[in-house]
């Protein structure tokens, strides 16, 4: 009995949600994972605590080469829809910020829960399994693995992107794309930490650890959250969402006192004392080290009085538009998303079968859309399998 109406390669976030909801209808469904246990990305999400969805996601937080790709996914699977899942579960949450829903306890309660599911909906898993070779068949496909042989009608690809390979990501969902022809976007590996040039990491040094709150912006992008100063460049949510904008020679620009008009706030200071230090100043919307590093850096660390308009006015643009040129980032060790995957243009919007090879569907992050750090790239996991669950 190794024929299933439906086989989803890869038990991530996605690959659950379509065997549940492929389950539920009826389908005779086989999940495989080459992993020891599913669903290892929920287990480490959200820093333990699985940040599962947001509740402002919709399309502005997506990024795909077609924006629109991602409209009727979303708005066929809402994050309401997840929460109630999560509600009927009895799984307690909490807005963290910005929309951002965590669960209380632990990030393993939403695997529980999505395992249970599976078995509730009668899918076979199958883990530690590792598929050799996938081939069309007159009636559907044909798979050979390190755990027998399996045919199916439908065949869905969720093994994700290529980030954190140690987790177990591999480019099976690129390959098995290429070999049935479909076009891939290139890879990139996104909501990942920058680093600094040599020279800049050695000048910054003493900055390792500090953080503050930041609007940070990249080609056309802007994100305000905290900035973190790491010991190889910059990392922190404003960071890691500016990532995903930002191309190999760009250039950042930050402002580290995000409502702050500090010119006027250093031309008070020096009516009122000009006996003042310009880095004392720079401490009072800084923390400290990053206030002494600028003042430093600036040329200004004398008395306020000394310091003329158009040397203040250098010192205030030090802060509030800090231009920066990251060397790169850190790659694919620590992205937590792939930017770019399966191109869109080969896969229809409604139910993410390809639309060249009938019975052949993409979901989760193997599919080019990518969204922005908090939660939406488990929204997007959710719809695109809930939407494939209903067609498979
Ligand atoms: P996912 O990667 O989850 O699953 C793919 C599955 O396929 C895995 O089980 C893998 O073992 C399997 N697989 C891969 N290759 C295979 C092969 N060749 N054969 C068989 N199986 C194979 N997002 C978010 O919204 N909120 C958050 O809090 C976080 N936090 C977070 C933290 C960290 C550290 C990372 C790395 C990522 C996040 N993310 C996140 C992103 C989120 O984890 C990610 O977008 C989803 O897990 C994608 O779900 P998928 O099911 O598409 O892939």
């Amino acid at each position: 009995m190794n024929s299933f109406d439906v086989i989803v390669i890869g038990a991530g976030a996605a690959g659950m949600m379509c065997a549940i909801e492929a389950g539920r209808r009826g389908r005779r469904v086989l999940l495989l994972d080459h992993a020891a246990r599913p669903g290892e990305k929920i287990r480490i999400s959200g820093g333990g605590r699985c940040n599962f969805t947001n509740i402002h996601a919709g399309p502005k937080n997506y990024l795909s080469a077609n924006p629109h790709f991602c409209v009727s996914a979303l708005k066929r699977f809402t994050p309401a829809d997840f929460i109630a899942r999560v509600e009927a579960r009895a799984i307690a949450y909490h807005e963290k910020t910005l929309g951002q829903l965590f669960c209380d306890g632990s990030a393993k309660e939403i695997i529980a829960m999505l395992v249970d599911d599976c078995r509730a909906a009668n899918v076979e898993m199958r883990l530690s399994t590792s598929v050799r070779q996938v081939e069309k068949t007159g009636e559907g496909f044909a798979l050979s693995t390190n755990g027998g042989a399996f045919q199916c009608a439908a065949l869905v690809i969720a093994t994700g992107g290529k980030s954190i390979p140690k987790m177990g990501a591999s480019d099976f969902a690129y390959r098995i794309a290429r070999q049935f022809g479909l076009e891939i976007i290139e890879p990139r590996p996104a909501l990942v930490p920058l680093t600094f040039t040599a020279g800049m990491i050695e000048e910054s040094r003493i900055l390792s650890g500090v953080s503050a709150e930041a609007i940070v912006s990249c080609n056309g992008a802007s994100f305000r959250e905290a900035l973190l100063f790491t010991h190889r460049g910059l990392s922190g949510p404003s960071i890691l969402q500016i990532s995903s904008y930002w191309r190999e020679g760009d250039e950042l620009a930050i402002n580290l006192a995000p409502g702050t008009d500090v010119f006027a706030a250093l031309k008070t200071a020096r009516q009122q004392n000009g006996k003042q230090a310009a880095n004392t100043v720079l401490g009072r919307f800084l923390p400290k080290r990053l206030a002494d590093w600028i003042a430093a850096n600036d040329g200004a660390q004398g008395r306020l009085g000394d310091c003329n308009d158009a040397r203040l006015k250098s010192l205030a643009a030090a802060v509030s538009d800090w231009r920066v040129k990251p060397a790169g980032s850190e790659g694919w060790r620590t992205a937590e998303v792939t930017l770019g995957g399966v191109a869109t243009d080969g896969l229809s919007s409604k139910t993410m079968e390809t639309k060249s090879v009938p019975g052949l569907y993409f979901i989760g992050e193997a599919v080019d859309v990518t969204g922005w750090l908090g939660g939406y790239n488990f929204q997007w996991a959710w719809a695109s399998g809930w939407a494939a669950g209903q067609a498979v």
